[in-house]
């Protein structure tokens, strides 16, 4: 038998990867396949942002950096918190990581006891209960469904607080839905944070990627008392289009900031210094690509819903951020034997929701063409309606 630690031992691979592993195969094959599996803009990072990169690599940035990260990449982010999201943090309040991922697991790492209790909604983004596992806490899981909007109120919240109450996770916009919160409801949500002193990591990830509105609340910016529980994460993945890059950051209080990086320390030291280059760029420079980016990915979600509507049996949550429609096939039959079906029988690739904790889900991703999204939905449509005649 294997010996792995306890905690560890029981952690479930990435859902995501067998659908993107099979897609792949079929692809390598010869298939056309249409892929709506993507976590990741489809966009190549701006082209200012590599040539910042490569400027670094000529002038030798290539060495260690403090661990935390450089400081002018630092005073760059207590800027961009300052200026978009009305956030006070000093360049000793955050921490930049190998990526949003490492950032959340830094901060779950150091905040979670054994036992401790971390409250999230289901539909959740698939790591969360994983890197609870992995520090001894226990993921307490809030339903929320389509009738609610996919959100939790501060009823809700309330009835899954306990004792062992640690933290709450936030996502807005959220993967899988692409639902977001409005400032209103992340005010009566942070008023129970405050009033059971419950630590909150906002995980603000997919922030410029918003379509019907200009206005993104950050939770911390609700009042001294919250910003006081509040670890704010962000990256440059999603909005630059810089996935591979992995430069993600958190910002929170002094003290458990310090710890954070002590324990950064001993990990992974410093992201590459070449990569907080060129997020720096990123950060620094016009913002111009990213609103271009939107535009795209907002074209690309109207088109999507508007096929989507022609297709009967299923329904979703009309996504206000992300690059993901959260689809309801629970009228089509099993969702997660209909996604493997879908890639066998018309080579169309979506993520079964069931890693979401969504089962009667499937979640496409509009990270891809008009054209493509035009293909892949009419495969489906046509699909289903053969599915429904060889069951009469
Ligand atoms: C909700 C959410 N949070 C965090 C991340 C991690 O992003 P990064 O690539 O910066 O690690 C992702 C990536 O898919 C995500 O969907």
């Amino acid at each position: 038998m294997l010996q792995v630690n306890r905690r560890i031992k029981d952690i479930v691979g990435s859902t995501t990867l067998a659908i993107t592993a099979r897609a792949k195969e079929l692809q390598a094959q010869g298939h056309d396949v249409v892929n709506f599996a993507a976590g990741e803009p489809d966009f190549d990072t701006p082209d200012f942002i590599k040539q910042a990169a490569i400027r670094a690599i000529d002038k030798g940035e290539t060495k260690y950096t403090p661990s935390i990260g450089t400081v002018d990449l630092r005073e760059a982010i207590a800027a961009k918190f300052q200026k978009d999201n009305g956030l006070a943090y000093k360049t000793n309040q955050i921490v930049v990581s190998c990526g949003a991922k490492h950032s959340l697991f830094n901060i779950i790492q150091v905040l979670v006891d054994d036992g401790d209790e971390v409250v999230f909604q289901a539909p959740y983004w698939v790591s969360y209960p994983e890197m609870v596992r992995a520090a001894g806490g226990k993921s307490v899981v809030i339903p929320t469904d389509a009738s609610s909007g996919f959100k939790i109120t501060p009823e809700l919240l309330k009835r899954h607080i306990t004792p062992k109450t640690k933290i709450l996770i936030i996502n807005s916009p959220s993967n899988p839905t692409g639902v977001m919160y409005q400032k209103e409801e992340l005010a009566g949500i942070a008023a129970v944070c405050v009033q059971h002193n419950i630590y909150v990591i906002s995980d603000e990830i997919y922030e410029k990627l918003i379509y019907d509105t200009d206005v993104f609340t950050s939770i911390a910016s609700l009042g001294k008392d919250i910003f006081d529980l509040t670890l704010t994460v962000n990256g440059v993945s999603k909005a630059y289009a810089m996935t591979g890059w992995r430069i993600g950051y958190a910002a929170g209080p002094a003290g458990i900031m310090e710890v954070i990086k002590k324990y950064q320390d001993h990990s992974t030291s410093n992201p590459a210094s070449i990569s907080q280059a060129a997020a720096l760029e990123a950060l620094k420079a016009s913002q111009e690509s990213i609103n271009q980016m939107c535009q795209t990915f907002k074209k690309r979600r109207d088109l999507m819903l508007r096929c989507l509507d022609g297709v009967p049996r299923l329904s979703y949550i009309r996504p206000q951020g992300a690059f993901y429609v959260f689809c309801d096939f629970s009228k089509a039959g099993d969702a997660a034997s209909i996604a493997r079906q879908m890639l066998d029988d018309i080579k169309v690739a979506g993520i079964p929701g069931d890693g979401f904790g969504a089962p009667d889900y499937i979640r496409f991703s509009f990270a891809t063409s008009e054209a493509r999204i035009q293909e892949g939905i009419s495969r489906v449509a046509k699909w289903i309606a053969n599915q429904a005649q060889l069951k009469v």
